[in-house]
């Protein structure tokens, strides 16, 4: 998510900086985003004038953020690796800054409370794919400020992002939905009820989803499914929200969806 995030905001001239703790990963992000945005530009999208000098940059290091205007996080979705993460850029970035957390689940008042900035950050939940997803919805914690709000808003118009606003709860809108049926999508499977495509099909004939719920959950990743259903099963104490064994065993295996080549489907 971080590097579609990235390419976003570099393809409407925007000065990225990329940080990451893997250098590895940085260096092919910064490889696939030039890439993707002279394809863009090859189809037209609107991009940078010129790729080679589109303004991005990777950093291993916190203080590449010192003069940022936004943060946009995209870490795992893991409590832990955020805590350590928004203290990290709470004591990096300049006082301003405002923090988007592009996190699937975690309650953006609870982010808000790991810094010293709560009225500076703000839930941006970036669609995937996020270079060609013209949506977000944003979350409003409950120490949100109006001038942050304000600020979010004139960004995300920048970059061509329509959004619908929302008050703060754990899974927001999308999620707390999306993840009830990815998860009962992949009970009907390990059930042997039905075969994964034919689960996609009845969902996307049946109700005209142009995404089945298990090419979702591929999409996604379905380690991020994981993590995002334990979020909403803990804070919720509701045994709806319980992760099918399937998806458990998938990503013990290593089967994580597009990302990995193989999910539900193959790639
Ligand atoms: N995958 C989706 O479709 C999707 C959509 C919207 C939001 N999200 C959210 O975006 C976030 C990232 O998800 P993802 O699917 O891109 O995960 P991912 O595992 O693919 O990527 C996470 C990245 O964070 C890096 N990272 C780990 N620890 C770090 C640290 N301490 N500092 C800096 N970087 C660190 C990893 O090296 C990796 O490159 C999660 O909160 C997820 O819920 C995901």
């Amino acid at each position: 998510m971080g590097r579609g995030v990235a390419q976003r905001f570099a393809q409407n001239n925007h000065s990225v900086v990329l940080v990451d703790v893997n250098e590895q990963i940085l260096e092919e992000a910064l490889k696939k985003i030039k890439r993707d945005i002279k394809l863009a530009g090859m189809f037209s999208v609107k991009t940078t004038e010129n790729v080679d000098h589109a303004n991005i940059s990777v950093s291993l290091d916190y203080s590449a953020v010192a003069d940022a205007d936004f943060i946009v996080e995209n870490v795992p979705e893991n409590l832990e690796i955020k805590t350590a993460v928004y203290k990290g850029i709470d004591g990096a970035a300049k006082s301003e800054c405002v923090f988007f957390a592009n996190t699937s689940c975690i309650s953006i008042t609870k982010l808000g409370a790991l810094t010293n900035r709560a009225d500076k950050v703000i839930g941006v939940h970036f669609m995937n794919p996020a270079p060609k997803k013209n949506f977000a919805e944003v979350i409003k914690g409950t120490h949100t400020s109006d001038e942050t709000i304000r600020k979010t808003v004139a960004l995300r118009e920048g970059v061509g992002i329509t959004a619908g606003i929302i008050n703060d709860i754990t899974g927001f809108v999308s999620n707390r939905l999306s993840h009830l049926f990815m998860s009962e999508a992949a009970y009907i499977v390990f059930e042997g009820v039905a075969e994964a495509a034919m689960v996609d099909e009845i969902f996307k004939k049946g109700f005209g989803h142009t995404m089945g719920p298990l090419q979702t959950a591929d999409l996604i990743g379905l380690d991020t499914v994981l993590d995002s259903l334990r979020v909403l099963y803990d804070y919720y104490e509701d045994s709806k929200f319980r992760a099918c064994p399937l998806l458990k065993k998938m990503v013990d295996a290593g089967v994580l969806g597009v990302k990995t080549g193989q999910g539900f489907y193959k790639y």
